[in-house]
Formats: structure tokens, sequence, C-alpha cells
């Protein structure tokens, strides 16, 4: 008896089966023996004499079933031969077109050349601004101080009243302010003080905390002011916590932070929160006191506000003023970094301009 490609080449009335479920089955039969030929094929180029040999268009397997058989099969059976034709060569090309996709995703691998050399991606840096604070961290770690977190919203009680701000206070105006235009009784905060109160009303003395954190203010930007910025606050409160103490601190951190050779200088100021109050120079890290342009030819640099906690704000967290004593300190971490690494530009924190940023790894 005849194979099925044999059979490709008789007429249709030749056929031993011409029932429905017949031709049914020789069409089943046809696409069994190619897909089995298929599986065998290894290379692209195998692959196209398969293609032409199976469903080419001149004397393939399917333009001789299509001449053979589904041309010459009488007008009632055209219509089931018509479908087991399509049916069958539908499902060998879809199983022919996945098979290429195969061919070709294998062979792309086959081409890698490995002794090609790599490709480099660029690696990025920490942000000197994130650098800046883990050397803070270590700083004050180092002298028993741990780290506490707070929200970028605040209350106007946080950021101002229990920070001795009463409402129309002048010290106001110094950081004005972003409120929330949807959220009445919310704003951003515009210094990380709020958080001393927030611990003192949480934590029972004594306190020894530094407090990272973004602050916001409707400040220009400019070379040494941005909306946007970071401090690091400071507190220790304790029963017998002395100036002293507090200068103690200041000193051993800017000598950490700048080099052993620095010196700390006070200067009268004015915060609600302290009092006395203070502002901290160190001598100029780049002329060693001498004067130069970077110190603006003082020998000195500002390095923030600080002073004694106010005993009206232990009054807002049920602290006992009478027995207690402490200090608190705000850095401005943006412009502790430009001092130490010699940046003109405080908006170059904020440019991401890889080039700056690459520059500190
Ligand atoms: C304060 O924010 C006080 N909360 C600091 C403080 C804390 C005093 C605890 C006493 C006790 P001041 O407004 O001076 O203070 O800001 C602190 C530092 O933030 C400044 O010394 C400066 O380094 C930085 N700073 C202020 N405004 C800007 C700004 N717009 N852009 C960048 N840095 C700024």
């Amino acid at each position: 008896m005849a194979n099925i490609l044999e059979k490709t080449n008789l007429s249709f009335q030749k056929l031993d089966a011409v029932s429905e479920a017949g031709v049914q089955t020789l069409f089943d039969e046809l696409f069994r023996v190619a897909d089995g030929e298929l599986l065998d094929v290894g290379s692209t180029d195998e692959l196209e004499t398969f293609r032409v040999r199976w469903v080419g268009r001149n004397n393939s397997v399917k333009s001789r079933v299509q001449e053979n058989w589904l041309k010459l099969a009488p007008a009632e059976a055209k219509k089931w031969v018509g479908s087991s034709f399509n049916i069958c060569f539908r499902k060998l090309e879809e199983n022919l077109n996945s098979k290429k996709a195969t061919l070709q995703t294998s062979g792309a691998v086959g081409r890698i050349d490995l002794s090609l050399p790599g490709v480099t991606r660029p690696i990025g840096t920490r942000h000197l601004i994130s650098q800046t604070y883990e050397e803070l961290y270590r700083i004050f770690n180092s002298i028993g101080f741990s780290i506490v977190e707070g929200a970028e919203i605040e209350t106007p009680y946080y950021n101002f009243e229990a920070l001795n701000i009463p409402e129309h206070h002048p010290a106001r105006d110094n950081m004005d302010t972003f409120y929330i235009s949807n959220a009445p009784g919310y704003l951003l905060r515009t210094h990380t003080s709020p958080m001393q109160v927030r611990t003192m009303e949480k934590q029972k003395p004594p306190v020894r905390i530094v407090v990272p954190g973004k602050v916001y203010r409707r400040d220009n930007p400019d070379a040494t002011h941005s909306f946007m910025f970071h401090q690091l606050e400071g507190l220790a409160v304790d029963t017998d916590i002395t100036f002293c103490d507090f200068k103690g601190t200041i000193e051993y951190f800017a000598q950490q932070f700048f080099g052993p050779q620095t010196r700390v200088r006070l200067r009268p100021s004015y915060f609600p929160f302290t009092e006395p109050s203070a502002e901290f120079d160190a001598s100029c890290h780049v002329c060693g006191g001498s004067g130069c342009r970077t110190c603006k030819y003082s020998g000195w640099i500002e390095l923030f506000g600080a002073g004694m906690v106010d005993p009206a704000v232990y009054g807002f967290v049920d602290y006992d003023a009478k027995r207690l004593s402490g200090f608190a300190f705000g850095l401005g971490v943006d412009r502790l970094a430009m001092l130490k690494y010699g940046i003109d530009d405080l908006q170059q924190f904020f440019r991401n301009d890889t080039r700056f940023l690459r520059q500190f790894p």
C-alpha cells in the first residue's frame, strides 16, 4: 500500500478513504509525518529545505495535495477536504515558524565571541550628602549619640510653639514656611528641631540623640541656599550638662570632621529655644586661620546654630527644668559638605550631574 507521501501524487478519486472521517485520517497522518521531520531539523539551512519541500510554492507536498486532492474532490466533499487541508497546513506553518525562531535564538547564542572585552556599565556612587551624613553618624555615635528620625510633614505646634516660638514671634519670619494648602494645620518642617520635642515627650532623660533629615523653607536658590536642604539636629539632656560639655562636644566634632588642627569659637546668637544661644565657627580648614577666599579672609567659617536648651522648652515636655540641663545644635549638612569638599555652589548637590557626583566615589 502507498505511504502517505506517495498518496499525495494520487487524485482524490484514487484515495482509499473518500468519507469525511477517512480524509481527516489522511491529513492527520500527513501532519504527523511532517511534524516528525520538522523535529529532526537542526539548522536554518535544513529548515529552508524542509519549507520548500513541504509548503513551497512549486511541487511541494502542500501544492500537490491542493492540486490532486482538493481541486479534484467532488463538489459535495470540497468543504471538508478544504477544512482539513487548511487546519493541517496552518498548524504545520505555525510549527515551522516557531522552529525558525528557536533556531535563530540559539544561533545567536552560538555566535557570542567570549574573547571580546566585556561592556563596562557605569557604577553609581553614594551621593556626597549621604556620605557626609555617614561621617556625621560615625562621629556622634562614637560619643554616645543615637540616631532618631522624624517626619518631614509637621504641625505648627512641634515646628514652632513647643520650641518657644509662639504665633507672631519674629523668629517665624526667618523660616519662611511652606504650609500644605490641602491639609490645613500641617506644614513642611523648616528645621529638624521639632524632633527635640517629640523625643523628649516619649523618652525620659538622659537623652543624647542626633536627627538627620530634609527640611524646607521658602528661600530663593543660590550658591548657599536651597528651598530643600539637609540638617542634623543634636540634643543632649541630663542632670549635670554644662556649657563646657557643649563646647567640648562641638570641638570634638570639628576636629574629627575637618581635621585635628581645627579650632572652634563661639559667637553670641539668638534662638527662642536655646538660652544662651551661639553660632559656632571653625578655623578655616583651607588656610588654617590665616585668611583666604574660602573664609572671606576672616580665618573662620560659620558652622551652625546651637545653645543650651531653654528651660521654657522643658515645660512643653514635662521635664523638670530645675533638675535638668542640656544643649542642642542644628547643623546645615549641605554647607558642611561644601566646606569640607571645597564646593562653591550648593545647587551642585541637586543637579544630578554625574560628572560632579563621580568626583566623590
Ligand atoms: C536652625 O534651623 C535651628 N533649628 C538650629 C538650632 C538647633 C539652633 C538647635 C539651636 C539649637 P538656622 O536657621 O540657622 O537654625 O539653620 C541652621 C543651618 O542650616 C544654618 O547654619 C545653615 O547651615 C543651614 N541653612 C539654613 N538655611 C539654609 C538654606 N536655605 N539652604 C541651605 N542651608 C541652610
